[in-house]
């Protein structure tokens, strides 16, 4: 199949475009008639952006671990399928070929049906960056149970409550994990998470550390003995095309985060697609996304997307700068990655690091480097494509989103033009619009509006778990007939896009996504506050980093006042993490608000900024005197 779908040249980008456009069920018929299905297809697309409902290669089966492993056994079966690269560079990185990687899945898909999953029955997976995490997810795919991975780095809260919406029947986690110079106790976190549960089983211990965590007697279990005695075969379970793959938890603007369903038919098609064209992937190569797989880009851009193509997929298990900030060029030389992709926070944060650490690495073997999670500023874009594809590169800027499962709008290898900033022209089958305020499609160029898709593509979201009325509600509604994104965006003359940011409530922390209702209500459990406003502000390093305006119930003193501001941290940590900690905590004696109560978000994220000069027309506020003292007193 390699190569097959692969777009060469510009010309050819715009014919597939007009085609992708003119007759989609013919475009994507093609291109997905390079898999293995059990059955074909009645029906490629069958849709309505109303209630909504999409339906891709409908009356299809298939499984897609077989698309990912079988299929490769006999031309790839000794070639190399993922690299493991340790936190530690000391300690030995671990290499599968298509057939280990086969065997593992089958041995581990096994077990889990010994432990009574079954198809339709979701696993949650709290795991660190280690192979046994790809083995896990796919293990569960080829079982036909749905897997929710969970980031390692959110709280006993944050994933107590993803375990509860899921309503999941196994665990799958590790006692804990590697993270540079710290390790933190995984399934410490995990138990206390699972302290009033009722509906998780069983969990399924890795032994990552060889610590002796708590085993609960009859619940838990390690690895090493659920697979002992295993078969190294088992028989793909046979799913329908729209049967859920995974769930994946992301933020939105209300409070509550969305388990964000992807089923398995079009989201391989489209994670395949998008990998081989905008990466260029070609047989020999070898592409590393630095990702979590906690995040979509992990799951897309580690996992699917590469191994159903046959690609080698580096997965590496630690930070940016551990042991020192040349690491992650280190790993480009020591595998001769060809394809790089992170994000724009690592790239700021090794750019502060100087040039040193680069220049100790030839980088010699790069092809193409990628960008993706978060708007890339023309700087850090400068330095990328100078220092680490050494001009030789084209930068790829991959726009997206957990909703999207695959990359919508980016440059595609070194076929189409590169403008700093920008992330390009939409993929073929991807038909974005700017939408103004009243909804009117803009046309002219330049012009800032509401990134909009209107017509769907295979890996597009299906509903948000347990929840459909949600989905329609904050992805339907805003614009009859089109799925919003909740991104801002401009178009230049030629067509190319440029992503602003988000322009609902969501905060985009070196790449990690918060809603600010999801913050405000962790802060808000605090004995000592009444209530808070969060908005995120531009940060050189993080993108965004967060700014909560906190009243206090009493007038708290100096002392009482660093107490508060502890007690906030512990709580925002607990509740969902440590990465969703405010920056900047100011204590206000209350908020703008509107005379119907609503909080002035653009007033506060003005202030937060540091850009005083044009805050509006406050005179309509409850109390304006109350914006006076939060300019004097911001931080
Ligand atoms: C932002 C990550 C600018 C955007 C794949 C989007 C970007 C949100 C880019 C989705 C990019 C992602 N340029 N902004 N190349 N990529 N974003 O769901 O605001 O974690 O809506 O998916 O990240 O974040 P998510």
């Amino acid at each position: 199949m390699m190569n097959k779908m692969q777009i060469k040249t510009l010309e050819e980008y715009h014919e597939k475009y007009a085609l992708s456009v003119s007759d989609p069920e013919y475009f994507w018929g093609e291109i997905a008639s390079e898999f293995q299905w059990v059955k074909k297809w009645d029906k490629v697309l069958e849709w309505n952006f109303t209630e909504p409902d999409v339906k891709w290669f409908q009356g299809a089966q298939l499984n897609i671990t077989e698309n990912m492993l079988d299929r490769h056994l006999e031309k790839r079966g000794n070639k190399l399928a993922l690299i493991w690269e340790p936190n530690d560079p000391k300690q030995r990185f671990v290499r599968y070929t298509y057939r280990e990687l086969y065997e593992q899945v089958c041995v581990f898909a096994n077990a889990l049906k010994a432990q009574g999953v079954e198809k339709g029955d979701r696993v949650c997976i709290y795991m660190p960056m280690i192979p046994e995490l790809a083995i896990s997810m796919m293990a569960c795919a080829r079982i036909g149970a749905i897997h929710s991975v969970i980031f390692a780095g959110f709280s006993a809260n944050a994933l107590s409550d993803r375990i509860e919406d899921a309503q999941a029947k196994l665990v799958i986690t590790t006692d804990g994990l590697n993270r540079g110079p710290k390790q933190i106790p995984l399934k410490r976190v995990l138990d206390e998470a699972l302290e009033n549960n009722t509906c998780v089983e069983k969990v399924i211990v890795y032994d990552c550390l060889g610590w002796f965590p708590y085993m609960k007697e009859g619940r838990d279990i390690w690895w090493a003995d659920v697979v002992a005695g295993q078969e190294k075969k088992c028989k793909p379970e046979v799913m329908n095309s729209e049967d859920s793959l995974f769930i994946l938890y992301t933020s939105g603007s209300t409070g509550k985060p969305k388990g964000v369903v992807h089923t398995c038919g079009g989201y391989m098609v489209y994670t395949t697609y998008s990998f081989q064209n905008v990466y260029q992937y070609q047989e020999s190569d070898v592409f590393w996304c630095t990702a979590d797989v906690g995040w979509i880009t992990g799951h897309s851009y580690i996992v699917y997307g590469p191994l159903l193509s046959g690609a080698t997929t580096v997965m590496f298990e630690g930070i940016p700068t551990y042991p020192d900030a040349g690491r992650f060029w280190q790993i480009i030389d020591k595998y001769g990655v060809n394809q790089f992709l992170t994000a724009p926070t690592a790239i700021r944060s090794l750019m502060a690091c100087g040039e040193d650490h680069v220049l100790s690495y030839s980088l010699d073997s790069l092809k193409v480097i990628g960008t993706v999670g978060e708007p890339i500023n023309e700087e850090a874009w400068k330095w990328y494509y100078q220092h680490i594809g050494k001009g030789r590169c084209p930068v790829v800027d991959n726009w997206w989103q957990t909703e999207t499962g695959g990359i919508m709008i980016s440059g595609i290898g070194n076929i189409s033009p590169m403008k700093p900033t920008f992330a390009g022209y939409p993929l073929p089958g991807i038909q974005p619009v700017l939408l103004n305020q009243e909804g009117k499609e803009i046309g002219g160029p330049d012009e800032e509006g509401y990134l909009c898709i209107k017509f769907p593509w295979p890996s597009i979201l299906r509903t948000t778990y347990g929840d459909h009325e949600r989905c329609r509600i904050n992805y339907f509604s805003h614009y009859d007939g089109y799925y919003f994104t909740g991104d801002g965006a401009k178009r230049d003359e030629n067509g190319m896009y440029r992503i602003i940011g988000r322009i609902d409530d969501v905060i985009n922390v070196s790449g990690h996504r918060f809603g600010t209702a999801e913050i405000e209500n962790a802060i808000n459990t605090s004995n000592l506050v009444v209530e808070s406003a969060v908005v995120g502000y531009p940060h050189p390093v993080k993108g965004q980093s967060i700014y909560a305006f906190v009243v206090c119930d009493h007038e708290i003193s100096e002392e009482n006042r660093d107490f508060t501001r502890g007690e906030i941290i512990e709580t925002v940590a607990a509740e969902i993490g440590k990465i969703a900690v405010p920056e900047k905590i100011q204590f206000v004696s209350g908020l703008p608000k509107t005379r119907s109560g609503k909080i002035m978000r653009r007033i506060l994220r003005k202030i937060a900024e540091g850009d005083i000069s044009n805050l509006g027309d406050t005179s309509t506020l409850l109390d304006p005197l109350v914006v006076d003292e939060i300019v004097e007193n911001a931080l």
